[in-house]
């Protein structure tokens, strides 16, 4: 009984270490950019089904330093960085920042974007684990505990105490599931969100319709963690903040997510992409800069689609919370969003469907229609608008994106894809 836990160990050690490899030489060609890709794949035809760089039995990164001796595909001069690199995000290293004394507008949260090195500052190296590195905690135990070793933060933990986000114990940091605003659980806020909008059985995807969830300024994403079980997929997003690296914590324990930020570029995502956004108390003044980041959150959401926003502005009785909700719901209304509903400490708006209200808007009623040269779609490195992009007449008509539910959404093909000429049937002779 004993060995065969071992032996399980070893097989999960092994696993994890390629995993862990293979991250490690997707950051590197992220780093190199193309000049690393060719290589692997010009490997690709030459291989008998055994990876060529991976090679044979491989346990942990020292035997990986070794295989790389005998094994010309990886190359051999590349060092292992400085121990103190070993959470050396490429393009989001607060240090460059400092180093290279760039002035990012740290109003508009410029600090939290991208910025990439020059060639000369990059790091020709390999990133480190940290020391006494485990081997991650699977799913689904790793939604509720990771070891503290791999993320050596535990400042986040004692700042959230009072939210119930996260608990040292020991070797290990747990996390019960609560948040700002779910301090019973993000389960019970999952349902409460169902229920509000009245969906069958109250359960949030309401048949397959929502599936797609942004949650901006996630934390550690116990919110995202508890919809994979609603058959619900959230893209998390938080900047690298003072709070440490909160998406550290969340894709340690197996959650999606990025670091991202509303700041002036568009988050890298094509336009009506989800279902619904998500903020509890997420700390963004959505009313700066005439409703831009709304705006970009308008961007992203399908026709009809929700955003669900606990906060204090929602709830709260200081003149100065009333101030904001009320700019908020006047803004809101100019972008024809209108209150699905709200109650206790939450608001959900919801998207138009069609054009019709936008048409409707007194002529020089803010923010614009975007103009038609404007591509909705186009997003890598590209300036947020304070504008709303319309729908096209044929969405207009049909009052909707006229994608169908999940799960049939796998196989069916969408009208987005239909519109570039690809049909079921062509995509699946390609496939
Ligand atoms: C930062 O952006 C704000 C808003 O656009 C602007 O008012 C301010 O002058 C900018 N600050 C700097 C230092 O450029
Ligand atoms: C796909 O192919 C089938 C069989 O060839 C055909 O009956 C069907 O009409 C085609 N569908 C589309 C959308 O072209």
């Amino acid at each position: 009984m004993k060995q065969k836990s071992e032996k399980l160990y070893t097989a999960k050690q092994i696993t994890s270490a390629l995993i862990a490899f293979i991250f490690l030489l997707g950051l590197l060609c992220l780093y190199y950019g193309s000049s690393f890709v060719p290589a692997l794949s010009r490997s690709d035809g030459e291989h008998d089904g055994t990876d060529p760089v991976l090679g044979g039995n491989i346990r942990d990164f020292d035997d990986l330093l070794e295989d790389q001796e005998h094994n010309p595909e990886v190359p051999k001069s590349i060092p292992i960085c400085d121990i103190k690199h070993s959470e050396l995000i490429p393009c989001l290293d607060r240090n460059l920042i400092y180093q290279m004394k760039l002035k990012p507008n740290l109003t508009l949260m410029e600090h939290y974007e991208r910025h990439c090195p020059p060639p000369e500052r990059r790091f020709n190296c390999l990133i480190p684990p940290p020391i006494g590195y485990k081997i991650p905690i699977r799913w689904p135990e790793s939604r509720d505990e990771v070891w503290k070793a791999n993320i050596p933060h535990t400042h986040l933990a004692q700042e959230k105490s009072d939210q119930n986000w996260m608990v040292v114990n020991g070797e290990k940091i747990n996390f019960p599931g609560g948040g700002t605003h779910f301090h019973d659980g993000a389960n019970k806020y999952i349902v409460s969100l169902a229920r509000m909008l009245k969906f069958p059985n109250d359960k949030l995807h309401n048949g397959g319709n929502i599936r797609n969830v942004l949650d901006v300024g996630c934390g550690v994403a116990s919110f995202g963690a508890y919809l994979l079980s609603h058959s619900i997929i959230a893209m998390s997003i938080a900047p690298n903040d003072v709070h440490e690296n909160q998406i550290q914590f969340a894709l340690e324990r197996g959650i999606p997510s990025t670091l991202g930020v509303l700041g002036t570029k568009r988050l890298p995502y094509p336009s009506r992409s989800f279902e619904l956004a998500h903020c509890s108390r997420c700390r963004i003044d959505w009313l700066q800069r005439d409703g831009i980041l709304l705006l970009e959150l308008d961007r992203l959401l399908r026709p009809g689609g929700y955003f669900a926003y606990s906060s204090p502005e929602a709830y709260a009785l200081d003149p100065e919370n009333r101030r904001i909700w009320n700019a908020m719901h006047d803004l809101l209304r100019r972008m024809c969003w209108r209150v699905a509903v709200k109650k206790d400490q939450t608001v959900i708006w919801q998207k138009p469907l069609g054009n019709g209200c936008y048409l409707k808007r007194d002529p020089g009623t803010q923010p614009p229609l975007c103009s038609t040269g404007d591509d909705p779609d186009a997003t890598w490195n590209v300036h947020m608008k304070a504008c709303i992009a319309p729908y096209s007449a044929k969405m207009h008509k049909q009052r909707g994106s006229g994608l169908v539910s999940w799960p049939k959404r796998l196989t069916a093909a969408s009208p987005r894809l239909e519109d570039i000429g690809v049909s079921l049937n062509n995509s699946m002779k390609t496939l």
